[in-house]
């Protein structure tokens, strides 16, 4: 019989919801507590409140076998054994530096509800990204409290649109321990309980300090973003040669030291991760006086903004120099597909940045229209591809859903103005799109016989 373990996770965004209801598929029960009512109420319904593939289907048999709950109520963490904290750490609004508002406020809220439960101490475990030494204030805020609890730090590699898959098989587990060895054996077999399932499948678990847990985080999301920068610095290359980055990323891709993967040369990275992260990063790095150590970031960064500038001047040279009046077709609007997160996404950036040089914006997307349209009543956004194509002068592939990817480069020239198109995503063969007519434009990329 697995090992049963009463949860609460408290923040049910994005992270905590997906983790919540995956927590009871390991055969936990769980109660995810947050502050926002209507989530609240949607979660408890088994509607997921974002675009994740599966959850919904994970939801709605965790409610159905009773053992998940949602509240905003924080009383109702009491009799839990271990509490994940999962809330948002975003950019703060005047700095780089990461607002640790909601991580403070939860942790409050542990000490004030959180109860010792008969076996032990209770245990606190962080999983949101949170500036490297965040895991010993909060050890030392929890050890100068009421409460007797071990702080585990465990950091979470979730990617959305395959978040259900990458909580319940992760490639490697993190555990940040406390040096006092038995506090930290404690923690230690807390987690191994929660995570038994997952653990019996041979997934790597690795035990660390707190700060190497704290970095493991920043330090994976900052080598993703450095690795697309790259790949979008040789993209300037091609362009300025007449190379394929994309046939490049193929070739140095073979050798198994660089792999092909995160080498999608584009309009660069965007979401309420890299950016936001490798951002905080520089400015802890700043606070501890080693701020040159991630210098190297700050031009991973300004690459990867350079990359929307690019976008907005191809689309006004292929327009002749301007673009009020033209027609732009806009397809894709989130930061990546299967997912409605707008968060710094490159393609809204670039579609709000078309407009405002005074072109006639016309977007779509399929999970992205709703929040684009509550957050830029401005821009035009309509249901379909087909729809925003209509009488299109220049087409902008911006964010690399697959049906865009397959649209027909022969029946799409019949329905645009111009045949012209800007793959910012570099998701199109070149060469289809060329021959049936079109001004094909990659990023690093030209359709090229070879
Ligand atoms: C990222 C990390 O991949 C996760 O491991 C991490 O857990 C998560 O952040 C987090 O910190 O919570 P995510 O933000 O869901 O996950 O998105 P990614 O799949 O990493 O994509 C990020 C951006 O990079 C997207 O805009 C995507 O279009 C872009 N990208 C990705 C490229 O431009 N080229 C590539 O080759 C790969």
């Amino acid at each position: 019989m697995l090992p049963h373990v009463r949860i609460s996770v408290i923040g049910c965004g994005y992270l905590g919801a997906v983790h919540a209801a995956c927590m009871v598929g390991l055969g936990h029960d769980v109660v995810g507590l947050d502050v926002d009512a209507v989530k609240v109420e949607q979660l408890s319904r088994g509607v997921a409140p974002f675009h994740e593939p599966g959850l919904e289907e994970v939801l709605t048999e965790a409610l159905a076998s009773g053992r998940l709950t949602f509240t905003t109520d924080p009383s109702a963490i009491a009799g839990c054994d271990l509490h994940f904290i999962a809330v948002g750490t975003p950019q703060q609004a005047k700095s780089y530096a990461a607002d640790m508002t909601y991580v403070w406020s939860a942790v409050d809220t542990v000490l004030q509800h959180a109860t010792v439960p008969e076996e032990g101490p209770a245990v606190i475990v962080g999983k949101s990204t949170v500036p490297v030494g965040t895991a010993q204030a909060i050890a030392d805020r929890v050890a100068g409290a009421d409460l007797d609890a071990v702080v585990v730090w465990n950091p979470e590699f979730l990617r959305e649109g395959f978040a259900v898959q990458d909580t319940t098989a992760p490639d490697r587990i993190v555990y940040g321990l406390p040096e006092d060895r038995e506090r930290g054996e404690l923690g230690r077999a807390a987690l191994d309980r929660v995570y038994a399932p997952i653990l019996e499948r041979g997934t790597p678990r690795l035990l660390v300090n707190y700060p190497t847990a704290e970095l493991v985080k920043v330090a994976a999301n900052s080598f993703l973003a450095t690795k697309i920068s790259f790949i979008n610095s040789m993209a300037e290359l091609c362009d300025a040669t007449g190379g394929d980055v994309a046939r490049l990323a193929d070739a140095i891709g073979h050798d198994e030291r660089i792999g092909r993967k995160f080498l999608r040369a584009g309009i660069g990275f965007g979401g309420g991760c890299l950016p936001k992260d490798i951002r905080a990063f520089m400015a802890r790095a700043g606070e501890l006086g080693v701020d040159q150590s991630l210098t190297f970031l700050r031009e991973v960064d300004s690459i990867n903004l350079r990359r929307r500038d690019h976008a907005v001047e191809l689309a006004t040279e292929m327009a002749g120099g301007r673009l009020v009046g033209v027609k732009v077709a806009v397809l894709g609007l989130t930061f990546k597909p299967d997912s409605d997160d707008v968060r710094d996404s490159p393609a809204l950036d670039i579609a709000g940045r078309l407009w405002g040089r005074g072109a006639t914006v016309v977007a779509t997307d399929p999970a992205g229209a709703a929040p684009v349209r509550a957050m830029r009543p401005d821009l035009h956004v309509v249901d379909t591809a087909a729809e925003a194509l209509d009488g299109a002068d220049i087409v902008m592939l911006l964010t690399e859903w697959p049906e865009y990817v397959a649209l027909d480069p022969a029946r799409t020239r019949s329905v645009v103005r111009t045949p012209r198109i800007i793959d910012g995503r570099n998701a199109l063969d070149p060469r289809a799109w060329a021959d049936a007519g079109w001004d094909y434009r990659g990023m690093g990329r030209t359709a090229s016989t070879w």
